[in-house]
């Protein structure tokens, strides 16, 4: 029996409408081997009481427990995430005439969104008796799981990309995690771990291969709708590696709309590195699916994934919203790190930068107008990167391979 009032019905593959029990632990699809989405029974939600109550909460994710996945409330494996700031940036110099809005992750536990995805599957995971995780990574996302491990009393092995920034690489040392280094990108990082850990009985937490980390990332729609329900943001811009985040965003939209408290839905716009950007291919190409990326680079090492598993439902969630894609170098990237450091106090990771780096891109484009208001997306802080260290990988502003300055 629930005592958190999830309101879990059952697991479904969206590709093959396979439905799977959910008290069990299970990764993907056991027919056609795509994601596992939770479905709930949004007919039993009081949805105006629902929303009446959040307030009087706890101040975190876990006040919108009805449409998390956790069954009992001893289950739940918390640091307190949930909640962050929605920051106003004012004039935008690249983007004058809109009203611009960050919506910081940094100062999340364990310094990124990843908190969110780790804290709901770490709590499901405990609740169905796992006791072994392990996860690919790009590094926040190892970090977190270290931690929400460490928490929950659960044993935690990491495989990260070789040139995973150090703080992150220690962090994960630091929380007890076992940390395997492997060269290449989080493809073959992921290759690595899934050989290694065959027959091993350790779980597979990779984002999407694991039906839960999706539904705590449901809750930065939540809160964006939550803090702004009164001027909710036409556009949304948010830095799209493997895309959980975006899709669980879209999800928690869906959800609002389906009962009855939200009637439009942000424009979501996915933003990637030109040297790496499979999902904005595949949006501007029209194709179903993102095709692997040759020869993948940038220093954004969240955005680093060549070959977003689960893309179908990523894209139908951009194209749901009604919202696009658009890339941005990796000089223009570091650029709005600084910027954002410099001019607004705000620490922001390359990956959560990248937005403030695409709103001039989308401007321009067209798909964002004046008089619009856009809510950018800073999935992590900047402190395990080194500013000086950015700017040698990407040259110097002035220098012959600088892009122009906006
Ligand atoms: C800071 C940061 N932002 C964005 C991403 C991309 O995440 P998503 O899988 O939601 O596209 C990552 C993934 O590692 C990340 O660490
Ligand atoms: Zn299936």
């Amino acid at each position: 029996m629930t005592d958190t009032g999830s309101l879990l019905t059952a697991l479904e593959c969206r590709a093959c409408c396979t439905q799977v029990d959910p008290t069990k632990p299970v990764g993907t699809c056991p027919t056609c081997g795509q994601a596992l989405l939770a479905t709930y029974d949004l007919s039993k939600l009081d949805a105006s009481a629902w929303r009446k109550g959040w307030a009087g909460r706890t101040a975190s994710l876990w006040r919108y427990r009805e449409l998390l996945p956790v069954q009992r409330v001893a289950s739940i494996v918390t640091l307190g995430e949930g909640l962050s700031p929605v920051l106003p940036l004012g004039e935008v110099p690249t983007a004058t005439g809109l009203r611009v809005w960050l919506k910081d992750d940094g100062g999340l536990p364990t310094g990124s969104f990843k908190a969110r995805g780790m804290a709901v599957a770490v709590s499901r995971a405990r609740e169905l008796g796992l006791d072994a995780l392990f996860v690919p990574s790009a590094g926040n996302a190892g970090v977190a799981l270290s931690a929400y491990g460490a928490r929950a009393g659960l044993r935690v092995r990491v495989y990260l990309p070789e040139r995973t920034p150090p703080p992150m690489k220690e962090g994960c040392r630091a929380y007890g995690a076992d940390v395997v280094e492997v060269p290449g990108t989080l493809r073959e990082a992921g290759a690595a771990a899934r050989t290694a850990e065959a027959g091993t009985g350790a779980f597979d937490m990779s984002t999407l291969r694991e039906p839960y980390r999706v539904e705590g990332k449901k809750t930065m729609g939540f809160e964006i709708f939550e803090q702004l329900a009164d001027e909710l943001p036409d556009a949304l811009v948010y830095p799209t590696g493997g895309g959980t985040g975006l899709l669980g965003m879209h999800r928690a939209f869906q959800e609002l709309r389906a009962v009855g408290l939200l009637d439009r839905e942000p424009r979501i716009y996915a933003v990637q590195p030109e040297g790496c950007a499979p999902i904005v291919r595949a949006l501007r190409n029209g194709t179903p699916r993102a095709e692997p990326w040759a020869d993948p680079r940038t220093i954004a090492p969240g955005l680093l994934v060549p070959s977003p598993f689960a893309s179908e439902r990523v894209l139908e969630a951009v194209r749901g919203s009604r919202g696009g894609g658009i890339t941005v170098s990796d000089r223009a990237i570091v650029d709005a790190v600084r910027d954002l450091a410099r001019r607004d106090g705000i620490s922001a990771s390359p990956e959560g930068a990248a937005t403030y780096a695409a709103l001039g891109p989308l401007v321009r484009a067209g798909a964002i107008r004046p008089g619009e208001t856009v809510l950018l997306y800073n999935t992590g802080s900047g402190l395990p990167f080194s500013l000086a260290a950015l700017e040698r990988a990407v040259g110097a502003p002035d220098g012959s391979d600088a892009r122009p300055r906006e």
